[in-house]
Parts: C-alpha cells; structure tokens; sequence
C-alpha cells in the first residue's frame, strides 16, 4: 500500500461501538499496513485500547475514503447538537470536533500548510467564545438546526474565509474572529428555507424557486439583527455573502465597493467551498487549482481581487509541493 494513498487518524476519533464506514488498517512500518477492520463493522472499545496500550496513537485510512469518515463525524455532530438536553459547552466542543474534521479534509487537499494551521487554530478559539456569547450561541443552535450539508459547507466557509484572511496578513485577533464567526454563521437564513428545496441543485429550481432561495440571506439578516448586539460585521457576512464585484449577485446586486470586506471573503471563500467539497451543485468537486481556474476563466472572477490573489497564494503552494516532490 503506498502511504502517499493513506491518511492517519488519531484512535481517539474512533467512536467505540459505532459502525466504521470506512476500511480501516494499522502501520507496521513504512508503506506496509494491515487491515485491521473492514467497512460496516463495529469498532470495538478494547480492540482500540489494546492499540494504544501497544502505543499505537493512530489508525490509517485510504485518503480515497477519508470523506466517508468527515461524513459520519459531521452527522453525529448534527445529531447531539440537535438534543436539547446538551449544554452549550458540550456543543461547542461538538463544533469544534466536527470543525476538526472539516479542517482535515482541506488539509488533505495540500493548501498552504503555514495559513491552514494559523487559520485552524483561529477558527477554534473563535468557536471556544462563542459558549460566552449568549447571541452568537443562539445563532449556532439555528445552524445546528440546519442539516449535515449545511453545516459542512459552514464549517468549510469559515476555514476558507479565516486563511484568506491570514494570507492577507490581517493582524487583529478580533478581525480574525469575526472572519472565523461570520464564515460560520453566513448561511444561517437556509434555516428558514424547506429542507428539500435545499437539496435541489439551483439548474433545476423554478423561477420562484429560485426566488425564494435567494431569500436566505436577508433571513439571515433579520435572525442575526433580531437577537440585537450581534456585531454588524457579522451581520454584513450574513446579508451580503452572495454579492459580487460585477454588481450581479443577490440580494441587493451591490457593487464591490460597497460592500463589506469581511463579506468579499466570505463570497469567495463560498464558492470555492461550493467548488471544492461534494454539494447538490457540485457532486463531483474539482480540485482546489481547477476550482481557481473555473472562477477565473469561466465565471470571469467576479470576487474581490485582493481576495482572490490570496486564495490563489494558498492554492499555489499546493502546486509548488506537488512539483517538488
Ligand atoms: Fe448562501
Ligand atoms: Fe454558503
């Protein structure tokens, strides 16, 4: 087995008892693994002790598989946030670990290692806060409402838009924050949306449909403006996060110029994760520099410029690595 296929998993992912969707093998030495359990069985809790007593920190599994797993640790992530006998803490380290997971999953597609783990890093102490913020919780309860696909998409935006910031070079730790909280919160209007019109790919809506999609931002708006004191940079991530620099986005067909910089980030960072990760639109995602280059050369790069160069930055590293290796 080449290790260049394989990717390692801390054991204490493993959720005893839990059905593994996944192949999962053990590393003897290098290039050499051995299955140790096959997809659709049961991990069981002294079969991943004994691993550890032997101290084996970490499982592998084939980095073809590795959505299935991000797959699973989001969905049961979606399921406890949704009991309401769970506090705020043990939801917020629910997010967090489902972050985690999101976090890797970039990972894996090799953008810049130095932004991704300033950005992850960033991105987990903003949602570390938000257990003591009792607006911006209540925010992440209703995305914690949403379905799995939502959240995923949630969690991506926010890592996308938070390294963005980090290759800008924005200093402020609250500046970084907001990037981190807004990215995460920017959908939160789909809430509002039936379910099943969510799963629909935008070619196949009606016109009212479509209409009606595009209402989630300014629902978003009123959620995020109705619990009163949500900082307005947030509040701008959330109404103005599919606006564009051509003026042709929605919901107000605002100009570049006049929207806030905060929501240029979140736009792009939007579609690249749109791009990128598997979604109704997107069932097969393109890699991060195809991604690059469909927004460039099909879509005619309708994003912030300064933006846009620093994703590019991100995804050039990748490139960089690939070449060299
Ligand atoms: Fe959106
Ligand atoms: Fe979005």
């Amino acid at each position: 087995m080449n290790e260049q296929q394989m990717v390692p998993i801390l054991i204490d992912e493993f959720i005893s008892g839990l059905v593994v969707p996944v192949d999962i093998y053990v590393k003897l030495s290098e290039g050499k693994f051995v299955l140790i359990a096959k997809q659709g069985t049961k991990t069981q809790k002294d079969q991943l002790a004994s691993y550890q007593n032997k101290d084996v920190n970490y499982l592998w599994i084939e980095k073809k598989d590795y959505h299935k797993l991000s797959n699973q640790t989001i969905q049961l992530a979606g399921i406890i946030l949704n009991k309401s006998d769970v506090d705020s803490g043990t939801k917020t380290q629910v997010v967090t670990a489902a972050a985690h997971t999101m976090f890797r999953h970039l990972e894996h597609m090799g953008l810049d290692g130095v932004v991704f783990s300033q950005a992850k890093q960033i991105a987990e102490v903003t949602y570390q806060l938000v257990e003591t913020h009792s607006r911006i919780s209540s925010l992440m309860d209703s995305l914690n409402q949403c379905s799995d696909e939502v959240m995923r998409h949630s969690v991506a935006v926010s890592a996308v838009a938070t390294m963005i910031g980090v290759a800008h070079k924005w200093q402020g730790k609250g500046t970084m924050e907001k990037l981190a909280l807004g990215g995460l919160l920017h959908d939160i209007g789909k809430k509002a949306l039936p379910p099943e019109l969510l799963k629909k790919p935008k070619a196949l809506m009606s016109f009212e449909e479509t209409q009606l999609y595009e209402t989630h931002p300014f629902k978003g708006m009123e959620m995020a403006t109705g619990l009163g004191l949500v900082p307005d940079d947030i509040v701008a991530m959330i109404y103005q996060h599919h606006e564009n620099t051509m003026g042709l986005g929605f919901p107000q067909k605002l100009r570049d110029i006049k929207t806030h910089p905060f929501a240029r980030i979140v736009a792009l960072a939007d579609e690249f994760v749109n791009l990128t990760i598997a979604n109704p639109n997107c069932p097969e995602p393109k890699p991060p520099r195809e991604a690059l280059n469909y927004i460039q050369f099909v879509k005619g790069q309708p994003y912030n410029k300064e933006a846009f160069r620093c994703l590019k930055l991100i995804v050039d590293t990748e490139q960089k690595s690939t070449r060299s290796a």
